[in-house]
């Protein structure tokens, strides 16, 4: 297959002058991150193929170029030493074959032979409409441009509807096998993972069967961005089921979660224990990916999209939209997910700030211990003008309310989330960005993500109780407003 240059790419759609003309717009949005990874034009969503390799991290995002809608995707690819400084490569996997004619969509990596392969779905129309989802894979080269392979691992699988996507590639060593999670769908709208096996990593792949998970053959429709990870001793399995209510969980529909337990790679079933927990208490966040094989088995870590499907967001007008969450580290206690923010993110601190002047510093972090004996208090605090955090210490609940606000979207999803902390609140961290709060607390217990957009007159804050101990954090920006097609 010949390969196209980037311009030759592009000339179908705008040139590259036209998406430089594009930046130059973005870049004056006063919500743009600090320290997030966003796009440099156009929309972002799902983080894709996460992987350290070489002593890089490279992470790749789902990308449509040409301004705040889910047009066609491409992967956009960041490297970076740390997980903190990054660095962007440009666009990567291209939706200019017959197999990914209507986008290159989402899924994984993994390397072999010293170098990286990306799997995706590449999302097909015919002439006619009809859709077909092929996965797909391309080799990452030197350069940072990828070569496709000419023909697709493998086509849907008959029996399902045409959502089938999304494809997490991992290797079992007890099995000595290479096996493809595929989100699906039955014909009657139920959400499935599918699995394919193979001896060898890029060849030979055979749809296995359907993943058992007993008790969840109804749990709405297509399940997105399947993922298996192994995290201590257990293997936890991460979805995002569609068009579901979760009680708690206000009007979205779309959730991300998992159920912790044992993955039988033999009999294709995933034992649980029984319950899908959300990965994130807030309002923005879908499509988490996980690390793959790192080079310390021992340390997860979890990136996912700030967004939600079918939502719109103020930068909307500004023709840019979405930015991926921290990267977090994941562990297991009690039958629980924990998500830290990682140790390295100190790095990020540029100098700390009285707090007593009550303002915000664009990017920032907050340090916030609740004093000894206060933690089944009442306490409150409000950031951003209108952002709260409340506890409540009859249900022993802490809610995030972003009602306050004076830029509101997404009402109808609903304004707060709450959730019951097991033994009062002791602790937060929460990394504030250009348009962003991630609300950590009691050192991983519960994790709320949201996206804010503050005017001008939006960076104060304010706490009810004296005795908090408080420190905040100038942080800096380490994520380039350069331009990178
Ligand atoms: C999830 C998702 C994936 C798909 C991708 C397309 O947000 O819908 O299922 O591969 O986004 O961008």
């Amino acid at each position: 297959m010949r390969e196209w240059t980037k311009e030759e790419r592009y000339r179908e759609l705008k040139s590259p002058d036209e998406l430089k003309d594009l930046f130059e717009e973005t870049k004056k949005s006063i919500y743009r991150q600090h320290y997030h990874i966003q796009p440099v034009t156009g929309l972002l969503n799902d983080p894709n193929g996460f992987i350290w390799h070489d002593n890089v991290w490279h992470l790749f995002f789902q990308w449509f170029p040409f301004g705040a809608v889910h047009g066609l995707k491409h992967w956009y690819h960041v490297t970076s030493p740390d997980l903190i400084n990054w660095k962007k490569e440009g666009a990567c996997v291209y939706p200019d074959t017959e197999f990914d004619n209507k986008g290159a969509y989402s899924g994984s990596a993994l390397p072999k032979d010293g170098d990286i392969y990306m799997y995706y779905t590449g999302n097909h129309r015919d002439e006619d409409w009809t859709r077909i989802p092929y996965t797909c894979v391309s080799r990452l080269n030197k350069d940072g441009s990828a070569e496709k392979f000419d023909k697709p691992l493998f086509g849907p699988s008959p029996d399902y509807t045409d959502n089938q996507r999304d494809p997490k590639i991992v290797y079992d060593e007890k099995t000595s096998k290479y096996y493809i999670f595929l989100g699906a769908e039955t014909k009657d709208n139920h959400g499935r993972v599918i699995v394919y096996e193979s001896e060898e990593q890029n060849c030979g792949w055979r749809f296995k069967g359907e993943l058992k998970v007993e008790g969840y053959e109804d749990f709405g429709n297509m399940w997105e961005c399947p993922s298996i990870e192994r995290i201590g001793d257990k293997d936890v399995l991460i979805f995002c089921p569609q068009h579901l209510k979760i009680k708690g969980r206000g009007n979205t529909v779309h959730h991300n979660g998992y159920l912790i337990g044992e993955m039988d790679y033999e009999t294709l079933t995933f034992w649980h224990d029984g319950e899908f927990h959300v990965l994130d208490f807030g309002f923005d966040s879908y499509a988490a990916e996980c690390a793959a094989n790192i080079q310390d088995k021992n340390r997860a870590i979890l990136v996912a999209w700030m967004g939600l499907p079918d939502a719109s967001y103020p930068t909307d007008e500004d023709n840019w939209s979405g930015c991926l969450t921290l990267p977090r580290e994941l562990t297991i206690r009690g039958r629980r997910l924990v998500q830290k923010p990682l140790p390295e993110l100190k790095l990020l601190r540029e100098e700390e700030v009285d707090v007593s002047e009550g303002v915000l510093p664009i990017a920032c972090e907050l340090d916030i211990k609740i004093a000894e004996g206060f933690e089944k208090e009442d306490w409150n605090m409000s950031l951003l003008g209108g952002l709260s955090i409340n506890y409540d210490s009859i249900n022993g609940e802490i809610t995030i309310d972003r009602s306050g606000m004076k830029k509101r979207f997404n009402i109808e999803l609903g304004e707060s989330r709450s959730r019951i902390l097991e033994n009062g609140l002791k602790s937060l961290r929460v990394f504030i960005d250009a348009s962003s709060a991630e609300i950590f607390v009691n050192d991983g217990e519960a994790v709320f993500t949201t996206r804010v957009f503050p005017t001008e007159d939006e960076h104060g804050f304010k706490c009810s109780s004296d005795s908090t101990k408080i420190r905040i954090w100038k942080l800096k920006r380490s994520y380039p407003e350069e331009f990178v097609i």
